[in-house]
């Protein structure tokens, strides 16, 4: 292949420094034949860095386009609202940091809830010793809905820390460690066993309003409840009924049907749920330009890209 690439880049405006710098970087690390344009002329782009808040929705001036590399792992903002030609591949971000990050937030909070930290709290700002016994791992299974990269790490994760893992996800998969579940029943096997459930779905169609009344019925009494999929994966109303009866002991929620979460929302005053500010899994520039570039590099050198998003399956 002879000639330079060109790489676009159409993100939120305060992000375009920072993307480039980290860009830069890594093409200069890379030693392909790429070039940065951030404001390129669209017909003379190949490679285009995107998310939605960049402000584009159609690609027709993008004449030679070759992928379009999104930031965000999150896809539903543009799936069936944005269309891009078939023929280009639309990539959803993976990239280790922000990997590392999710699982990393998912086993801290598990931890949590473990050694029952809030109470080691409560008593020690209000004095008290009161003695009791943390529960094992062994004896705290943990539900992880949704096996994509950010939920096979943490299953990995926290079955290495010794939890009894279930997972689940839409199509079948075979994970080492981890006793894996697929479809509707699948689903109700999962969250009858499930101390700690962790959500880290894809938001579709399918997954919207996955927690109910219904399921969240099915749960053992008292369990606890990590979101950070998407805010729409819960009914917020049944997850408030639930809080409120003690059928879920504590949930802790890093995203929200309306982001930033509304100062009148039921959820900031609820002391039995943790408000995040969608922050469990940020992109982070270094790794995720890093994450780009062996996207490029294997478009260039021939081979299929990876994370290419299906917009019939809505991720
Ligand atoms: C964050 O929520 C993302 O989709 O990357």
């Amino acid at each position: 292949m002879s000639g330079e690439r060109v790489i676009g880049l159409s993100v939120d405006q305060d992000e375009t420094a920072r993307w480039s710098i980290e860009l830069e970087r890594a093409i200069a690390t890379s030693g392909r034949p790429l070039k940065l344009i951030p404001d390129a002329d669209p017909a003379t782009v190949d490679y285009l860095v995107y998310n939605i808040d960049g402000g584009v929705t159609e690609f027709s001036a993008y004449t030679r386009l070759r992928a379009i590399l999104n930031t965000w792992a999150g896809v539903e903002a543009v799936v069936g609202k944005v269309s891009w030609p078939e023929h280009v591949p639309f990539v959803r971000m993976v990239e280790t940091g922000m990997t590392e990050g999710m699982s990393e937030y998912f086993v801290g909070h598990t931890m949590r809830y473990l050694l029952d930290i809030d109470r080691a709290q409560g008593q020690s700002s209000a004095g008290v010793w009161q003695k009791w016994t943390p529960r094992l791992a062994r004896h705290t299974p943990v539900g992880v809905l949704g096996l994509g990269e950010l939920g096979t790490a943490t299953a990995g994760k926290l079955a290495a820390l010794g939890f009894p893992v279930h997972g689940w996800s839409r199509n079948p998969k075979a994970l080492p460690g981890i006793t894996c579940h697929d479809g509707p029943e699948g689903l109700e096997k999962i969250l009858k066993t499930s101390q700690v459930l962790i959500l880290i779905l894809p938001l579709t169609e399918s997954t919207r309003h996955v927690l109910n009344a219904q399921t969240l019925g099915l749960l053992p009494k008292g369990a606890c409840i990590i979101n950070a999929g998407r805010g729409p994966l819960i009914d917020d109303d049944a997850l408030l009924g639930a809080l409120h009866s003690g059928q879920v002991r504590h949930a802790t929620l890093d995203v929200f049907a309306t982001e930033p979460l509304p100062s009148d929302h039921p959820y900031w005053r609820n002391s039995n749920v943790t408000v995040t500010p969608h922050i469990a899994a940020e992109t982070r520039f270094d790794t995720a330009a890093e994450a780009i570039l062996l996207q490029i590099g294997r478009d260039l050198d021939g081979f299929a890209l990876q994370h290419v998003v299906d917009a019939r399956a809505g991720y």
